[in-house]
């Protein structure tokens, strides 16, 4: 596909958007291997902890650390509603809420961005928006905001529902939620409300405030938001949605999405089609979205300490974790089938359909047969991320080679060890993608998350979301009533 005059192959002579991918919990994509030496997820209660890894990835140059999140356990696997098989391995239980960390991170850092999961499923908008405004404003703008819409029954049992709402309708709830936001965020406050003018006593300007009279199918807000601007406004957004509802939320709300897959040449299909989906169905940039393929390295000075390094880290894995992860993630309960089934000629489709994804894609996994014990083994380091184990060169040549294939601008690395993993990509990854000018040698400080990545602290243009915003000098932006979006047309005011 041509897009924006840029063709396939090398769109990328760009330098690529590098982030940490980390969860506040001792057992993220690698169940288990919190006991490892060089691990010390353990410790994830500690802001210490956190405050140190956030000052390691700012100073190596990476993006972002982008934190994940869940609302429940993982009790799937050797279930219903059975967490202990995940416990020994800390599979993503207990987890501990993200935002949190952001203000002390921020504080001992110049550049990171803070990408954080949060559910339009489970958070009210109003409190929502008020709690990102806040860490907007402690970290001077470089918050982001992971928008997901949730997938676990055990989330939507503890929240007050007997089941999940239903997979698509959780995107039409989260269209609307994202007006309310937009006209929080954006419209609530004119951009030069906040005169802090001591000598007149005044705070902030009457008039240049309002109500945002939010009154739609499903939410009902009719207040001002009750934070005033932050340096983005708006949040840097983020998303993750495979689904069809999910592309199209994502080409319309997201400036950055991340993308899974095991193969570059599979996700290229992802990514020309959410690129295709923002131009056409929502007017933006296609280069506006920027997508970040999730992926997880192995690395070592060579390609052959690299495959050393791996068979000790195996060494670590909880099999029982990776299980009790597979059970959340798919919401099939492996312990109902016998070792010896193989996966790719299953009954079910569901786990039919994701085992043989991996079985067409897994590099050197061909001629294997797709059983319990194979699952695990894919599973155990990185979880389902496409996995690369190699030395420098090879890393590097991979991470290009996907970059080009698929069209990606980025990628969101796992660890296998935390801090370790990320030591390993400094060490021995970053310094090879420099001397290819793959990744950035100055890294600004003191700007907005949405500057680092778009050159300005607003949302751009072409985005849904910037004609809410109530600029200085103009009339606050009248909805239309049937589809809620700003009219087209603002006066220019006189005077105030
Ligand atoms: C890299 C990546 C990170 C994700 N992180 C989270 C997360 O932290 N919390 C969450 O509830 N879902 C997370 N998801 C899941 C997505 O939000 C989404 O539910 C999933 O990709 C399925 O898409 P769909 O809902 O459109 O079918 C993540 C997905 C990917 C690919």
């Amino acid at each position: 596909m041509e897009l924006n005059g840029k063709s396939n192959g090398k769109a990328h002579n760009k330098q690529l958007i590098l982030n940490a991918f980390v969860m506040n919990t001792p057992g993220h994509l690698s169940p288990g291997l919190w006991k490892h030496p060089r691990n010390h997820t353990e410790q994830y209660k500690k802001l210490g902890f956190w405050t140190d890894l956030a000052q390691l990835l700012d100073k190596a140059g990476f993006h972002a650390m982008f934190i994940a999140d869940t609302l429940g356990p993982y009790d799937v696997y050797k279930g219903p509603h059975n967490f202990e098989p995940g416990l020994a391995a800390g599979a993503q239980f207990p987890v501990n809420d993200p935002l949190y960390l952001v203000p002390a991170m921020a504080a001992v850092t110049k550049s990171l961005i803070f990408g954080v999961t949060a559910s339009t499923t489970y958070d009210k908008p109003y409190a929502l928006a008020r709690r990102f405004s806040t860490v907007d404003h402690l970290s001077d703008g470089r918050v982001a905001w992971n928008i997901v819409t949730s997938y676990l029954e055990s989330a939507a049992r503890n929240h007050g529902l007997e089941t999940q709402i239903e997979h698509d309708f959780r995107y039409v709830l989260a269209h609307e939620y994202m007006d309310v936001l937009y006209k929080l965020w954006e419209s609530s406050w004119r951009d030069d409300a906040v005169v802090a003018d001591r000598k007149a006593g005044t705070y902030a300007t009457a008039g240049r405030v309002r109500n945002i009279e939010h009154k739609g199918k499903y939410f009902t807000v009719p207040g001002a938001h009750i934070c005033e601007p932050s340096p983005q406004r708006t949040p840097l957004l983020f998303q993750a949605g495979t689904s069809g509802a999910g592309r199209s939320f994502g080409a319309k709300h997201a400036e950055a999405i991340f993308v899974g897959g095991q193969t570059p040449e599979k996700v290229r299909a992802s990514v020309d089609s959410i690129r295709q989906l923002a131009r056409d169905e929502f007017g933006r940039d296609p280069y506006h979205v920027k997508i970040i393929a999730g992926i997880s390295l192995i690395v070592a000075e060579t390609d052959e300490a690299a495959q050393e390094k791996q068979q000790d880290l195996l060494k670590y894995g909880d099999r029982e974790g990776a299980l009790t992860l597979f059970g959340g993630w798919t919401g099939v309960d492996l312990a109902q089938y016998t070792d010896d089934e193989d996966f790719q000629f299953s009954d079910k489709p569901g786990i039919r359909s994701v085992v043989n994804r991996w079985a067409e894609t897994v590099p050197g996994t061909e001629n294997l047969k797709w059983n319990k014990g194979r699952i695990v083994d894919f599973l155990l380091l990185g979880g389902m991320m496409p996995k690369i184990v190699g030395g420098p060169q090879k890393i590097a040549d991979e991470l290009e080679r996907w970059a080009e294939v698929a069209d990606v601008d980025g990628f969101n690395l796992s660890h296998i060890t935390n801090p370790g993993s990320f030591e390993d990509i400094i060490e021995f990854v970053i310094p090879e993608l420099r001397k290819r000018g793959l990744f950035r040698t100055k890294v600004p400080e003191g700007i907005t998350a949405r500057e680092q990545v778009f050159g300005q602290p607003g949302l751009l243009s072409d985005h849904y979301g910037s004609k809410f915003r109530w600029a200085a000098g103009e009339d606050a932006p009248r909805y239309l009533a049937d589809d809620l979006e700003p009219a087209p047309k603002r006066r220019k005011v006189n005077g105030n």
